[in-house]
């Protein structure tokens, strides 16, 4: 007897860093969060999770998957399974309504995953980890065009909130939605890459160690216990969405800047707000604030206007955002007042998007 056919697709995602933060859910198993957010896409190159998904009547022992080479149980996890049988689910019904499909959703499957960057560095590998999942498989199962990038979204985000961002290139807002079911809670383009060009991302890494309190949990330690938290939610992120908007729409670096920084350390004073408190930043992350806000401060009296934005996740790696012609100059500060400092991992980022990863599909 013949063997079985194998299907097979890889695609990649990157990783995306907000610039308004996601901090919150208001539904932990279907990952509804409680404020919209923004974010940046950055270059596929540097920062990228890949991931090979096969189905063949082969694989008698079930679906398994690999991640950087370590097998993971995919019965353990829920936000794994739940993309898995969501695109099944897609194709299975497609399969249903066109006799002439392959008849491969029960298929088992093997997927692969591996992160160009390390894992430890604290970058955010479960946003472009879920992305690249659920891309591979939108192309395994050949899923667009009957599901846009933004109904694939929906999906990665019940793997990783931050995952559903990754989908696209470029500028991309989170929209928390009000649907309890979660229909409208999905990732939309807000402008390409192409659009701001000159945007340029470093990433700045303070310490490798892995984090204290991982984002999932520490995200709804606040909303039980941070007052400020909720002022954010209902009084902060919606005009700050509107000026990010503005800023992106303008290609304003100076308001773009202003509303970054603003957003990040509001972040984390709900972080701090938190009880018990959590500290993502350390000492090191609080100099580089104190260095960018001084260096902003003299380009502000001389020329009216920021020159380099900060923002950090629930980490203390700086990701710093500047225009091309700036990044020569923001390189050589950074180096030269933390010359000890572990800043070999410094990324220079060319190219502040990336082009939606499913796109790319073999
Ligand atoms: C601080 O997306 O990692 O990076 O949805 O529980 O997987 P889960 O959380 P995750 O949280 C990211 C938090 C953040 C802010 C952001 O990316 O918007």
């Amino acid at each position: 007897m013949a063997d079985p056919k194998t299907y097979t697709a890889t695609c990649s995602a990157p990783v995306n860093i907000a610039v308004i933060k996601y901090w919150g859910k208001r539904d932990t198993s279907l990952i509804l969060p409680t404020n919209d957010s923004l974010s940046v896409t950055l270059d596929q190159d540097h920062l990228r999770s890949v991931t090979t998904a096969s189905a063949s009547a082969a694989f008698e022992a079930g679906d398994r998957l690999w991640l950087n080479g370590i097998e993971e149980q995919i019965k353990d996890s829920k936000r794994l399974l739940a993309c898995i049988q969501e695109c099944r689910k897609v194709r299975k019904s497609r399969e249903e309504a066109d006799a002439s499909l392959a008849k491969m959703s029960d298929l088992p499957l093997h997927i692969c995953s591996e992160n160009n960057f390390p894992t430890a560095a604290g970058l955010a590998s479960s946003a472009s980890g879920f992305a690249a999942l659920v891309a591979t498989l939108a192309s395994l199962y050949s899923l667009q065009p009957t599901l846009s990038t933004s109904d694939l979204s929906r999906i990665a985000r019940q793997g990783s909130g931050s995952a559903c961002r990754s989908l696209f290139g470029g500028f991309v807002a989170w929209q928390s939605g009000t649907s309890p079911d979660g229909s409208d809670s999905l990732a939309v383009e807000v402008a390409p890459k192409s659009h701001w060009p000159s945007l340029q991302a470093l990433i700045c890494v303070v310490s490798d160690a892995k984090k204290g309190t991982p984002s999932t949990a520490g995200m709804q330690q606040s909303v039980a216990t941070s007052p400020l938290l909720q002022h954010r939610i209902k009084n902060v992120v919606p005009g700050r969405m509107v000026e990010m908007g503005k800023a992106v729409q303008a290609k304003d670096f100076d308001l773009f800047a202003e509303v970054t920084m603003n957003d990040s350390n509001n972040f984390h004073a709900c972080a701090l707000d938190t009880s018990p408190p959590i500290f993502y930043m350390n000492d090191t992350s609080r100099a580089i604030v104190q260095l960018i806000e001084e260096y902003n401060r003299s380009s502000i009296e001389e020329t009216g206007k920021r020159r380099v934005a900060y923002t950090y996740d629930a980490g203390p790696n700086a990701v710093l955002y500047a225009e091309e012609k700036e990044v020569p100059t923001v390189l050589a500060l950074v180096r030269h007042y933390f010359p000890n400092a572990d800043f070999d991992d410094t990324f220079n980022l060319l190219g502040a998007g990336a082009n939606a990863s499913h796109r790319g599909a073999q």
